[in-house]
C-alpha cells in the first residue's frame, strides 16, 4: 500500500445547529450510540490511513485528545492541530502542511458520513492514486447547496462550481478528497472566495485545470450523510439506528475496525471494551471476541 497520511477536519461552528452547538462542537454531537467523529475517523481507518491529523477549534482540541488520545489504543498515530477561525476547508492543507511533508493526504470532514457496500474497495483504489487528485459525485436532488462537478459522458470533471444557482448537474462534492503531495501548495495559491473561506472547490478547480482530478461516482444505494442540520442529524441517527438494530452489526465502529485490521489483538480490544461491559457498545466488542 502507498503511503499515505489523513486529516480530519473537525472545527467549524456549527452555526446550522444552534443551540445545540452552543458550547460542544457539531462533531462531538451523537448521531445514534457514537459520536459523529466516530464515522469520518472510521472511514479513514477503512481506507488503511494510520497517521492522521485532528484538526479543531482551539476550545474542542483537549476534549478530542481526552476522547482519542494518541491513537496508540486504536493502532493510530494521532496528532492535533487547531483552525483558529473557520477560515475553510481548503485551510486544512496548510495547517497540516509539516504534518503532510509532501506526503500524499485522504482529507474529510468531520460530519460526513460514508456507508455502503464496496466501500473499502473503493477507498483502497482512490489511495493508490499517486498522481493528482480524486474526489467522489454523489447524486442529490438539491444540488445547488453543495459543490458541484460536471461531467463529460465520460465521466471525466468539465467544471466544478460551489453552489451554482442553476447547477448543470446533480453530481455533490462529498466531503472527501484525496490529493497528491501538490495539495499544501496549491492550496497556498489560493485566496480568500467572497465569503472568506479558502474553498476546496477552488483547490479541486486546481487540479482539474492540470488535468489532475479523478471524480468517481458513488453508485446508487451508498449513503452520504452530513449532520449540518438539526433533520440531517436526526436522519443519520435514525440511519445508523434502523441499520445496526436490524444487523446487529456496528456502523462506524472504529475499535471493531482496528480488531479486524489486525491493528490491535484481542487484549487490546478487551481492556476497551471491559469498562463498558455493561452497556449495548462494550457488550458488542466482548462479543467480537467470542466469535
Ligand atoms: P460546514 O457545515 O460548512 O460549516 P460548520 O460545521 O461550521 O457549520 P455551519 O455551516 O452550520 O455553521 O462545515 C463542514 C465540515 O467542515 C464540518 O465538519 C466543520 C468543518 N469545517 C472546519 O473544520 N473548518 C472550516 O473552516 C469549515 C468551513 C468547515
Amino acid at each position: 500500500m502507498t503511503a499515505i497520511k489523513g486529516i480530519l477536519l473537525a472545527g467549524g461552528t456549527g452555526s446550522r445547529l444552534y443551540p445545540l452547538t452552543s458550547v460542544i462542537t457539531k462533531q462531538m454531537l451523537p448521531v445514534y450510540d457514537k459520536p459523529l467523529l466516530y464515522y469520518p475517523l472510521a472511514t479513514l481507518m477503512l481506507a488503511g490511513v494510520r497517521d492522521i491529523l485532528v484538526i479543531s477549534t482551539p476550545e474542542e482540541q483537549p476534549n478530542y485528545q481526552r476522547l482519542l488520545g494518541d491513537g496508540s489504543q486504536l493502532g493510530l498515530s494521532l496528532s492535533y492541530a487547531v483552525q483558529p477561525e473557520p477560515n475553510g476547508i481548503a485551510e486544512a492543507l496548510l495547517i497540516g502542511r509539516s504534518f503532510l511533508a509532501g506526503s500524499r493526504v485522504m482529507l474529510i470532514l468531520g460530519d460526513n458520513i460514508f456507508f455502503g457496500h464496496g466501500l473499502q474497495t473503493v477507498l483502497h483504489a482512490a489511495r493508490e492514486q499517486a498522481d493528482g487528485a480524486t474526489v467522489f459525485g454523489y447524486w442529490v436532488s438539491d444540488p445547488q447547496r453543495f459543490g458541484v462537478v460536471e461531467l463529460d459522458p465520460d465521466g471525466r470533471p468539465i467544471a466544478i462550481t460551489e453552489k451554482p444557482a442553476e447547477p448543470r448537474s446533480h453530481y455533490a462534492v462529498t466531503g472527501l478528497y484525496f490529493y497528491d503531495h501538490r495539495a499544501s501548495d496549491l492550496a497556498a495559491e489560493l485566496k480568500p472566495s467572497a465569503r472568506g473561506e479558502l474553498e476546496i472547490t477552488d483547490l479541486n478547480r486546481s487540479y482539474l485545470e492540470l488535468g489532475k482530478l479523478s471524480v468517481h461516482r458513488l453508485q446508487r444505494g451508498f449513503a452520504w450523510l452530513d449532520a449540518g442540520t438539526p433533520d440531517a442529524l436526526l436522519d443519520a441517527a435514525n440511519y445508523v439506528a434502523t441499520l445496526e438494530r436490524r444487523q446487529g452489526l456496528k456502523i462506524g465502529c472504529i475499535e471493531e475496525i482496528a480488531w479486524r485490521a489486525g491493528w490491535i489483538g484481542d487484549g487490546d480490544l478487551e481492556r476497551l471494551a471491559r469498562p463498558i461491559k455493561d452497556v449495548d457498545y462494550g457488550r458488542y466488542l466482548m462479543k467480537l471476541l467470542a466469535e
